[in-house]
C-alpha cells in the first residue's frame, strides 16, 4: 500500500504514521524528519534548509523532490510507504505523479486528518520528540511515562526549534496558501478519505486501520 497522510502542522501525521508503520511494516517517509536529520548532521542540504525551517517557510521544491526521489527508490519502499508531509505544493504533487509513473506505482489512498487551527498551536507547543526514533509525545495529551524519556526506545525527548507559537502561525499560513489547495486535487482523483483529527489518538488510529483494511480488500 502506498499511503499519503495529509493535514496541517500538528494534525497528527507523524503520530499516526508510526502506528501504521508498526502494523503494516511499511516505512514512514517524512520529509520533515529527513530535513531535521540533515540539519543535525550539518550536510550542505541541511545548511540550506535550516533557515527556511526556522522561519516556518517551506523548503524549495527542488530540494524536496530530490529527497523523495532518493528515498522512494530505497529497497524498504518496494512494498509500500507512508508519505508524511509530502507533497506540500503543486509542483511537488506533479513531481510525485511523474516519479510514481516512472516507477510503475501509484498512491492507493490519501488520508486527511482534519484539525482546526485553533487546536494546532496547543498541540505543537506541547509536543516533545524523541532524538533517537522520532516518536512524538505531548506534555498533556500523550505524556511519556518518564519525563523527558521516550517510552519506545529510551531516547531523550526534545522540543523542535519550530514548535513555538510565532513559527507555528507562519507554518499555518504556508499550509493554507500552498498545501491545502492540494486537497481538491486528491479529492478529484477519488483518493481522499477524511477523518476528524480532533478525536483521541487511539480513535483516529482505529479509523485509519478501518480505511486501510477496506482499501486492502478492494485491491485483492
Ligand atoms: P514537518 O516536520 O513535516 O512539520 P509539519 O507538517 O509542520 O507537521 P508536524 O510534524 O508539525 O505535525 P504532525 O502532523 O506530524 O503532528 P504530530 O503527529 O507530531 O515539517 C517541518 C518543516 O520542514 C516545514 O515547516 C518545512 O520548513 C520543512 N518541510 C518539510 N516537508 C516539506 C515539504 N514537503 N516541502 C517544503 N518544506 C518541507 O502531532 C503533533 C502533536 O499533537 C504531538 O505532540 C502529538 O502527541 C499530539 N497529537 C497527535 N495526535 C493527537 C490527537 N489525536 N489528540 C491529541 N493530541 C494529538
Ligand atoms: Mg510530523
Amino acid at each position: 500500500m502506498n499511503i499519503m497522510l495529509f493535514g496541517a502542522p500538528g494534525a497528527g501525521k507523524g503520530t499516526q504514521a508510526k502506528f501504521i508503520e508498526e502494523k503494516y511494516g511499511i516505512p514512514q517517509v517524512s520529509t520533515g524528519d529527513i530535513l531535521r536529520k540533515a540539519v543535525a548532521d550539518g550536510t550542505p542540504m541541511g545548511l540550506e534548509a535550516k533557515h527556511y525551517m526556522r522561519e516556518g517557510k517551506l523548503v524549495p521544491d527542488g530540494i524536496i523532490i530530490g529527497i523523495i526521489r532518493d528515498r522512494l527508490s530505497e529497497e524498504d519502499c518496494r512494498k509500500g510507504f507512508i508519505l508524511d508531509g509530502f507533497p506540500r505544493t503543486e509542483p511537488q504533487a506533479r513531481a510525485l505523479d511523474q516519479l510514481l509513473g516512472e516507477m510503475g506505482k501509484k498512491i492507493d489512498v490519501v488520508i486527511s486528518l482534519n484539525v482546526p487551527d485553533s487546536t494546532i498551536v496547543d498541540r505543537v507547543t506541547g509536543r516533545r520528540v524523541c532524538t533517537s526514533c522520532g516518536a512524538s509525545f505531548h506534555t498533556e495529551y500523550a505524556p511519556s511515562k518518564k519525563e523527558g524519556i521516550c517510552d519506545l526506545c529510551g531516547g531523550e525527548l526534545f522540543t523542535r526549534k519550530d514548535d513555538n507559537e510565532e513559527t507555528v502561525t507562519k507554518r499555518l499560513v504556508e499550509y493554507h496558501s500552498q498545501t491545502a489547495p492540494l486537497f481538491d486535487y486528491y479529492k478529484k482523483e477519488k483518493l481522499m478519505e477524511e477523518l476528524d483529527g480532533t478525536q483521541g489518538m487511539t480513535e483516529v488510529t482505529r479509523k485509519i486501520f478501518e480505511i486501510l483494511e477496506q482499501k486492502n480488500k478492494e485491491k485483492s
